[in-house]
């Protein structure tokens, strides 16, 4: 499909599913190269990335965990800059190489706040990737080690992005028609 309705609006195809398959098999490739004979904990933040996740987390050969966080600090197609609770701590990190998994990162608000609670719980070693980056929109210093794709700022859905909690079962991305 070129373009889809999601609630009131439009989107047209962005990042095709054969695209999106094809840069998380290469990002998985670079994670078990560098992170060999670590014992790792992958922490992914719900709800939008849970199928990157899933994609991500199959391709990855070392002795890995995964576990999953869930904040929302968006309404709607804009940044609220509210940042609401972080649920689902049950893992104990102390001293381990923790890899956050983001479906995108936007301001970088959501990053920062999480980035600062393993520093909390003492993770030894705290890596990032993400599936989408808009660097127009960050406003953080946190280094980001993984990178699917760079995108311009504006609004995506699709492959487990939502517009108010819609079009997460698009298998490819989809940006907003202006
Ligand atoms: P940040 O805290 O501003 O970096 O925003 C991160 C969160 O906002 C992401 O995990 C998404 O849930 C949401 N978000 C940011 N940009 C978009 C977008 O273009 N489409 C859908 N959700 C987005």
């Amino acid at each position: 499909m070129q373009e889809v309705k999601v609630l009131d609006k439009r989107f047209r195809m962005y990042i095709p599913e054969d695209q999106l398959q094809k840069r998380i098999a290469q990002m998985a490739e670079e994670i078990n190269r560098d992170q060999k004979g670590k014992d790792v904990i992958f922490i992914g933040i719900l709800n939008g990335v849970f199928l990157f996740a899933a994609d991500l987390f199959r391709r990855i050969n070392l002795d890995a965990r995964i576990s999953f966080l869930k904040l929302a600090s968006y309404e709607g197609t804009s940044s609220t800059g509210k940042i609401k609770e972080l649920i689902g701590w049950n893992e104990d990190i102390t001293g381990k190489t923790v890899i956050v998994i983001e479906d995108i990162v936007d301001t970088g608000n959501t990053l920062e706040r999480i980035v600062g609670e393993l520093a909390l719980r003492k993770a030894a070693e705290v890596k990032i990737a993400t599936l989408l980056f808009k660097p127009e929109a960050y406003r953080k210093d946190v280094s980001i080690d993984y990178i699917g794709f760079e995108i311009p700022n504006d609004f995506v859905v699709g492959y487990g992005l939502d517009y108010d909690g819609y079009g997460r079962n698009l298998d490819s991305i989809y940006t907003l028609i202006q």
